[in-house]
């Protein structure tokens, strides 16, 4: 019998650059509140839930906000962020990512979507990736943020898969601890300096071959 196991893939920063228009959307509303907001600074909002960002952000700015503003706040930099991935397509997949893709399918791997984002599926879909996926666990389907496993717990029991059969790709430290937690094999994609906690650590899907996918599937 082929053995399977459950493969599990962040989004932003793993699948699709999208942290360029986070960040855009943050800052825009950073300027029109009047304080700077780096991009190092937007290093912290990796993985990190909308909600929590936008909390970040206004400790930055030294900000108060009613809870009216808040809620205000949120959906402006989410129709900003929106207007950047419209014109999202094929050509923002980050390299090698469709070839990983590909080649788990034709190992009959099942493979899910871990993501904090709410917009995960409007984006694998502008992208022309959603037909790989079996389950989409997203910011809709999740109650507790990474570095809770949650949102990968849940992956694994839509792809009825053991936990410990998991691989995580993930761009975040949120989300390498949070696959750690789970007890699924941790492996980072990103600088190794920051993603230090994970099994294994990738620059990108370029330094990966497929004498590695091959060992992840019979460990
Ligand atoms: C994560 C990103 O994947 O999703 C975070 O790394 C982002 O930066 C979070 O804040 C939530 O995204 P969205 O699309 O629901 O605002
Ligand atoms: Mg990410």
């Amino acid at each position: 019998m082929a053995l399977k196991k459950g493969f599990i893939f962040d989004l932003d920063g793993v699948i699709v650059d999208t942290a360029k228009y986070h960040y855009l959307a943050w800052k825009k509303l950073a300027d029109e509140l009047g304080f700077e907001f780096t991009e190092e600074q937007n290093e912290m909002f990796k993985g990190v839930s909308r909600k929590r960002c936008l909390e970040i952000l206004l400790d930055i700015g030294k900000v108060d906000a009613t809870q009216e503003q808040f809620e205000k706040w949120m959906i402006e930099k989410n129709e900003d962020y929106l207007s950047y991935i419209d014109k999202m397509d094929e050509s923002e997949i980050l390299p090698k990512v469709k070839k990983v893709l590909k080649y788990l399918k034709k190992k009959d791997q099942p493979i899910a979507l871990g993501s904090a984002s709410k917009n995960a599926q409007p984006i694998l879909e502008k992208v022309g990736l959603i037909s790989y996926f079996e389950s989409i666990v997203d910011g809709n389907s999740v109650t507790k943020a990474k570095p809770d496993p949650e949102v990968f717990l849940i992956a694994a029991k839509d792809l009825k898969t053991k936990p410990e059969d998991c691989i995580v790709f993930e761009d975040s430290v949120a989300g390498i601890q949070a696959a750690n937690i789970a007890n699924m094999i941790s492996i980072g994609i990103g600088d190794k300096n920051v993603l230090h906690e994970a099994d294994y650590i990738f620059k990108d899907f370029t330094e990966m071959n497929k004498k590695f996918l091959k060992k992840l599937i019979k460990k």
